[in-house]
């Protein structure tokens, strides 16, 4: 395969840095941009002082800039889109700043694809399904949101909902179009503090021997997907120019999760376990609106069209990240 000259947006957080640092180990020449909302330099040193590799700061949302890393490139044959506002606790306190920078990111960088005829890849997310009644999760599945009078949570799942429109209307116009659906990512990088996702804020809340706080009575259910896999499946996405048997992949939605569905009081019993620490606290509070009882993804068109799979499973997943945190 020939070097490819590849942007991607939110370079600097939790996926978008793994997905960096595969795509430079591949040989491809790489851009991040970031505005540095909730990424990090750090979670980039192993690419930052690479030839192939250049980090950008600056806001999605701005168009020169998004010119600007044309010019750096010599040419642009791929975007993978994953800055966003991403976090629980902003989707409340923050929900114009997410539909802003979302909706408007993706807009963006939705034209400087078509611009430079250059393949797209969107980081969606399940939540685009909003209050989904019907599991698992797949294509076809009705799309519901409840009314914002009661939260505000959904400016982030409206928003990606948006966002896939607006990529199927421009894999209509004939832009090649992939959407990404990642179930709960998580390994060291990830987020843990209030502002963070569920297995780094328990492990966190581990390393400083407190209390873990399991959001209503814990049995709304995830699948937990170990974060090498779903940076395999945005690499399969954005680099197969055709599904393995043969089809067009322009405007596929690939649901990329593990299958295998935990309850969050689960999930809080095998992080004690991954610690060590089985003296550890656990306790029931209330939980965030419209969180939403099950996410569970169909991942039949994803093995079938990318030939992926999870392949590490949670426990040993949750072993692996506990044991990179405290080596420290
Ligand atoms: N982590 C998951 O499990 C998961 C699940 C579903 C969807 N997603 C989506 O995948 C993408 C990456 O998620 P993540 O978990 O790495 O979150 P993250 O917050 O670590 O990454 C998002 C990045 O976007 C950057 N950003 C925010 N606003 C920006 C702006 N205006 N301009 C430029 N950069 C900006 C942030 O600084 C951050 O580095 C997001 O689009 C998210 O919605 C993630």
């Amino acid at each position: 395969m020939s070097e490819l000259r590849i942007l991607v947006t939110g370079g600097a957080g939790f996926l978008g840095s793994s997905l960096c640092q595969s795509l430079v180990d591949m040989g491809h020449n790489v851009v991040a941009l970031d505005s540095l909302f909730r990424g990090r330099k750090e979670n980039l040193v192993q690419v930052l002082d690479k030839d192939n590799f250049t980090f950008v700061h600056a806001d999605v949302r701005e168009v020169d800039a998004l010119d600007g890393v044309v010019e750096l490139l010599g040419g642009l044959d791929l975007v993978f889109h994953l800055a966003a506002v991403n976090g629980t606790k902003w989707f409340h306190e923050a929900a114009h700043s997410v539909i802003d920078v979302n909706i408007n990111g993706t807009l963006r960088t939705l034209e400087l694809a078509m611009a430079h005829d250059a393949r797209y890849v969107l980081a969606s997310s399940p939540e685009a399904f909003g209050e989904a009644l019907e599991q698992p999760i797949r294509d076809g599945n009705m799309m519901q949101f409840t009314d914002p009078a009661e939260h505000q949570r959904h400016s982030y799942g409206a928003s990606k909902y948006l966002d896939e429109v607006a990529c199927q209307h421009a894999a209509r116009d004939g832009l090649d179009v992939r959407i990404v659906r990642p179930f709960n990512a998580y390994g060291p990088r990830l987020v843990g503090d209030e502002y963070g996702q569920v297995v780094s804020i328990f492990f966190h809340k581990l390393l400083n021997d407190e209390t873990l706080l399991v959001h209503g009575d814990g049995s709304q259910t995830r699948s937990f997907t170990w974060i090498d896999d779903v940076t395999d499946g945005f690499v399969k996405s954005g680099l197969l120019d055709k599904g393995l048997d043969g089809s067009n992949l322009s405007g596929v939605a690939f649901n990329i999760g593990s299958t295998e569905e935990v309850s969050i009081s689960q999930l809080a019993e095998k992080v004690v376990i991954a610690s060590g620490k089985e003296e550890s606290k656990v306790e029931f509070g209330t939980g965030y609106f419209g969180d939403s009882k099950r996410r569970l993804p169909d991942i039949e068109t994803t093995k079938r069209l990318l030939g992926w799979m999870p392949t590490v499973d949670l426990q040993q997943g949750l072993q692996k990240m506990w044991n990179e945190l405290t080596e420290n």
